[in-house]
């Protein structure tokens, strides 16, 4: 059975034993290992969107269902973070800075995640994220700081181009992607 109430009780004592990713990644392995009590914890998700489950200073949780298909720019967060698959895939594209082009992304790598993967991410990272599959995809982030205040980056998905990160931007676009589902 997955309890929201004590999965962030467990992610606060493990940030608190230990402010790395390392338990953290264990306490979310431990809920995606048995998607159906998180799918019957949180609810089916229907729609897309970016919820959030719990916010601090030290620890932000978040519920992100990702619409069918739906894809969203390079972005870095500057604090470390998790990702906990429990139903579809996820994509994830990582990016690196390319040296002597100021501000510009290039390509490096890519992980397909699904159900009962969690994947710690670093705190430099920079990643897109896809859902390659014509229905939903959800996933529990528990990233190691404030998701919603920390400054960071995202990156033009045509010019790949840094500019600043827009939190209220990036929840609107979740919205969005919703709108083919409802067509
Ligand atoms: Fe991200």
């Amino acid at each position: 059975m997955f309890d929201l109430e004590q999965f962030i009780t467990d992610c606060r004592a493990a940030l608190a034993a230990d402010s790395s990713h390392k338990l953290v990644r264990e306490v979310v392995a431990r809920a995606v290992s048995d998607p159906a009590a998180v799918l019957k914890g949180l609810g089916e998700p229907k729609r897309g969107g970016l919820h959030k489950l719990y916010q601090s200073s030290e620890l932000t949780i978040l519920n992100v269902v990702w619409a069918p298909m739906m894809t969203i720019m390079p972005h870095n967060h500057e604090m470390w973070a998790v990702i906990g698959v429990y139903t579809g895939r996820e994509d994830n594209i990582f990016w690196r800075r390319i040296a002597g082009s100021p501000g510009k992304v290039e390509a490096a790598g890519a992980k397909a995640l699904s159900a009962r993967d969690a994947e710690p991410l670093g705190r430099n990272i920079i990643h897109s994220v896809t859902n390659p599959i014509p229905r939903l995809t959800a996933a529990i982030h528990v990233y190691g700081g404030d998701f919603f205040t920390m400054p960071r980056s995202e990156w033009d998905p045509e010019t790949l181009l840094e500019e600043p990160y827009n939190v209220e931007r990036a929840v609107r676009r979740f919205e969005e992607a919703n709108v083919p589902q409802r067509a």
